[in-house]
């Protein structure tokens, strides 16, 4: 197990882990200076092109974002996630995410799922590929508007099935997703791996956010969403500035000439 994942591990019970997105070098670049995990997310399907749902998301797209992440990563582990329809059998799952890892030289890969997918973990695994899981509300394959689980009895018990599969099978930490905070607790206290929660209560041993929507960049009206800054607004007015200085022939001054 390379020394980044057992660092993050070890925080368990001791420090919270800090997870962020990251689709491009310059903001990967600030992240990495914070984060412990950086995280090329398929939700740059949304938040950069628009789409309705990740499912658009192809491998190609994802690897060159990584490569440019790639640039602005030093120090966290760099988690790419493996899109929808790349890993449906082993070694469909095991192409994939070797191309991945030499093609982007992330450190490890993160496929949605819990009992359903704990074969593929099992062989990423066997095959020295290093896997973070994802329960929980998993946007790949849910249908319809996005909604908290786990308040049910049934959801529960799935969702603790799904936690003890993806622990057993190798994963070296589970993003709990929209996940009721009970039961968020309840399965950071059952296992020994981190789980990273997303609109899943303080319980969990990290949190995940999408960086884009931190920064104010997406209008996101989820509820854990929290927006630290509105940087569209500081955008808008250096933008506004270069236009108002292009217009009365301001910019360029001959310190910005050849
Ligand atoms: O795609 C993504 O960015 C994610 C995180 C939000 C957990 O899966």
């Amino acid at each position: 197990m390379i020394k980044k994942i057992k660092k993050i591990i070890k925080k368990k019970n001791k420090s919270k882990i800090v997870c962020l997105t990251a689709y491009s070098k310059n903001i990967a670049e600030i992240v990495d200076a914070h984060a412990d995990i950086v995280l090329v997310g398929d939700s740059l399907g949304s938040v950069l092109y628009n789409y309705n749902t990740t499912r658009k998301v192809n491998l190609s797209m994802m690897l060159e974002h990584a490569k440019s992440v790639r640039m602005g990563v030093r120090s966290s582990l760099l988690v790419l996630d493996l899109p929808f329809n790349t890993y449906r059998n082993k070694s469909e799952a095991l192409k994939n995410s070797k191309k991945a890892i030499k093609e982007t030289k992330c450190d490890a890969v993160k496929v949605e799922g819990g009992v359903r997918v704990q074969h593929i973990v099992n062989h990423l695994v066997k095959n020295k590929i290093p896997v973070l899981g994802h329960i929980g509300i998993t946007p790949q394959t849910v249908r319809g508007k996005f909604k908290s689980v786990g308040k049910t009895e049934i959801e529960s018990k799935k969702l603790i099935r799904d936690a003890r599969a993806l622990e057993k099978n190798g994963a070296f930490g589970i993003v709990l997703e929209c996940v009721y905070s009970d039961i968020s607790k309840k399965i950071t206290n059952l296992i020994k791996i981190p789980t990273i929660g997303i609109g899943a209560s303080v319980h969990c041993d990290g949190q995940v956010l999408v960086t884009d929507d931190i920064l104010g960049l997406t209008d996101s009206k989820t509820k854990f969403a929290k927006k630290y800054i509105n940087i569209k607004k500081i955008i808008n007015s250096a933008i506004l500035k270069f236009k108002n200085e292009v217009k009365s022939k301001k910019y360029p001054t001959k310190k910005y000439s050849y």
